[in-house]
């Protein structure tokens, strides 16, 4: 099914770049957030990121331009998502504010429109309990920067319609990106878990003393092939964004991935060292 226009809810680092490929994609595509001025910067943004993209020839002015022709900046959220078969939740990381829009928008959407998130921790089935049409909701995960990285994690729940799934892979594809299912609700789905396992091994070996920050960093690039290490890649991150997700982690029932919270990040967001952001993390690029 070709799906009729995409609706973007919240137009910041990633919902931007999903409504954009999505109407570089040839969807008429809604980009809705709560104030005009967020719209603007949004614009602002894009505008940035595809020049650089056109520069370093990696997406013709062509496909830019049909893309911003596509694409319609609105705050009025709810004609749009009337007008759309398939709408992506991309806004703050709270699970009150997003249960509170999935419940505006079962209510305001044709029950055969698509209701997915593209939140990184907060499972559909949160966001779908209660609702009129639970099954029409999934999560719908991209990976940032969206113009470029081409992964997307389709995740079901027990509420989630086969034809729900299948039409967010459909989409997905559509928009030229590889998608992967993963069957069963899980906290972080395939590509955070992996990852938390690697960063928490890591914090452990240096946390008892078994190597060095510097060495493990060294071991995992040249060894596994990653181009960076796991510090590096925290520091990049955030340690402040990588410690909320070891608490959030920690929350989950009977899950094996992170029982204990690392002391060294707690501490180091403590005294305000988060990573390249603050000048101080693991590494200190204030030199
Ligand atoms: P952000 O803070 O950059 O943008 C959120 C936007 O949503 C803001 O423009 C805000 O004004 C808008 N907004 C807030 N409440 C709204 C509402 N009720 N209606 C309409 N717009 C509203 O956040 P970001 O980083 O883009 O994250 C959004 C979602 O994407 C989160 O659920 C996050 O877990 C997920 N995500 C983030 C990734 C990242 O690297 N930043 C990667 C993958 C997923």
């Amino acid at each position: 099914m070709k799906e009729s226009a995409i609706t973007v809810i919240g137009g910041g680092t990633m919902g931007r770049e999903i409504a954009f490929v999505a109407a570089m994609s040839g969807f008429q595509t809604y980009l809705v957030d709560v104030e005009e001025r967020f719209l603007a910067n949004a614009r602002e943004q894009l505008t940035k990121s595809t020049a650089r993209m056109v520069e370093r020839q990696r997406v013709s002015q062509e496909a830019v331009d049909a893309g911003f022709q596509n694409l319609t900046f609105t705050i009025d959220r709810d004609t749009a998502v009337r007008q759309s078969s398939f709408v992506i939740e991309a806004i703050v990381e709270n699970l009150e504010i997003k249960r509170q829009l999935f419940a505006e928008l079962d209510e305001i959407a044709a029950p055969e429109t698509i209701l997915a998130s593209n939140s990184s921790s907060i499972v559909s089935s949160k966001l779908a309990a209660g609702l009129l049409h639970p099954e029409r909701v999934c999560n719908v995960h991209f990976f940032n920067p969206v113009l470029q990285m081409t992964l997307v994690e389709v995740v079901g729940g027990e509420h989630t319609a086969q034809n729900t799934l299948d039409r967010a892979l459909e989409l997905s594809k559509a928009m030229g990106k590889t998608p992967v299912v993963v069957e069963k609700e899980i906290f972080g789905f395939i590509v955070n878990r992996v990852l938390m396992a690697i960063v928490g091994e890591a914090l452990h070996l240096y946390e008892q003393g078994y190597a060095s920050i510097e060495d493990i960093d060294i071991a995992i690039k040249e060894g596994l092939g990653h181009p960076m290490g796991p510090f590096t890649l925290m520091d990049l991150v955030g340690l402040d964004i990588n410690l909320g997700i070891q608490e959030l982690a920690a929350q989950e029932p009977n899950d094996h991935l992170v029982p204990e919270v690392s002391a060294t990040l707690s501490s180091l967001v403590q005294e305000g060292k988060l990573g390249r952001k603050t000048g101080k993390g693991f590494y200190n690029y204030n030199k």
